[in-house]
């Protein structure tokens, strides 16, 4: 007999100020927040194997529309049985929704009321993709969190383009909710944008609460805008969302951004840093990040971060991975990938247990004493 999947939710477990310690439970088992989704774009965390990646921390992975429906398709992935089955990744999976991929990644693009209309960056082909055709995609990869389909709304941006484009993605926003097939264990998350305009901000947050959403990211951040002016839009963007919601800040950040974006009450985070960067050699760690091809580090018989249990630190030198990146070996970014995964995640675990322990303020205190300590 099959154990009916279990409802979606988020329970909240504990709070120090706006600090928020809670789970998130889908058909595909739960996870703890504040949680790091690590970017797994074409359905694989580029170089690592499924074990490797759980051997990191990670618990749940982001998938994205965009470059699954160009390549291999939706409708492949769904033959195999959807995109856990497809990549051996039976934990939870959040899709990405398209918008912000298609207008960073496709050749020429045109935005209408209908969706957006796009040539592939793969082979030019043609395609459209509405709001109800993101659903669909996001369906048939059996994503257990999805995106509404949205406008990144392009930054610096003036209040009537910012409105503009907030209000149709509201309008989006509405069509996903209908066109969302709802089944437990399974969520649709709606995005706030808005720009750095607080009151279409709040405009927004109150649209999508209108219409009810099993989650809510704020969108429209880290691009361009500096840390400082993002926290101040989460400052007057968070106290708008409901408490009994997971909250999702989309593509941040640094490790100081996740600390502070915690600190305002968000919940969730993906971003391309630690793997990105990881392929290209930068490494981070609690006391900063370095560079592995520097030559400082080639008679450096340390690992990258001494604290790190990882399998790249408990294993393998500086000197060691230095001469991967300069002979340009692939374990050098595979390596490298691992341990910036592993911190990152071992950030986020450090800040759920002080959120629990009420230790936050002096874990962030902390987090800046060694950040600021310099190189290392
Ligand atoms: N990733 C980073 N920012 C955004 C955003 O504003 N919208 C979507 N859909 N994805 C994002
Ligand atoms: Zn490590």
């Amino acid at each position: 007999m099959n154990t009916p999947a279990p409802k979606f939710g988020y329970e909240l477990k504990a709070t120090e100020g706006k600090a928020r310690r809670g789970e998130v439970t889908t058909a595909h088992g739960t996870f703890q927040t504040p949680a790091f989704m690590t970017v797994g774009t074409a359905g694989t965390v580029k170089g690592l194997t499924p074990d490797q990646l759980r051997l990191t921390g990670a618990e749940v992975v982001l998938g994205n529309t965009y470059h699954l429906m160009l390549r291999p398709t939706a409708e492949l992935v769904a033959r195999h049985g959807g995109l856990h089955k497809f990549m051996n990744w039976p934990h939870p999976i959040l899709t990405d929704s398209g918008g912000y991929q298609v207008m960073s990644l496709s050749g020429l693009r045109k935005i209408t009321e209908e969706g957006v209309k796009f040539q592939s960056h793969i082979d030019g082909s043609k395609h459209n993709l509405t709001p109800e055709r993101s659903m669909e995609i996001q369906d048939l990869l059996d994503s257990n969190i999805t995106m509404v389909l949205d406008e990144c709304t392009p930054y610096p941006a003036t209040h009537k383009e910012a409105a503009d484009s907030m209000r149709r993605s509201m309008r989006w926003a509405e069509r996903c909710r209908k066109a969302f097939r709802n089944r437990d264990g399974y969520g649709l998350f709606g995005i706030v944008q808005g720009s750095t305009y607080e009151d279409l901000r709040k405009e927004s947050a109150e649209a999508l609460i209108d219409i009810g959403f099993e989650g809510y990211a704020v969108g429209g951040l880290a691009v361009g805008e500096g840390q400082e002016v993002m926290f101040e839009v989460l400052d007057h963007t968070v106290p708008h969302l409901p408490e009994d919601k997971p909250r999702y800040l989309m593509g941040v950040g640094k490790p100081a951004d996740l600390v502070g974006a915690v600190a305002r009450g968000i919940d969730m985070f993906d971003c391309v840093l630690p793997t990105r960067s990881g392929r290209n050699a930068q490494g981070f760690t609690r006391r900063g990040a370095i560079n592995m091809r520097n030559k400082r580090h080639q008679d450096d018989h340390r690992p990258i971060d001494d604290q790190c249990s990882c399998m790249a630190c408990t294993q393998f030198s500086r000197a060691y991975l230095r001469h991967l990146f300069i002979a340009k070996e692939m374990l050098g970014p595979v390596l490298l990938t691992i341990h910036n995964l592993a911190y990152y995640q071992e950030l986020m675990a450090g800040m759920r247990e002080a959120i629990a322990a009420g230790t936050f303020a002096a874990f962030q205190e902390e987090f800046y004493r060694l950040q600021a300590g310099g190189d290392i």
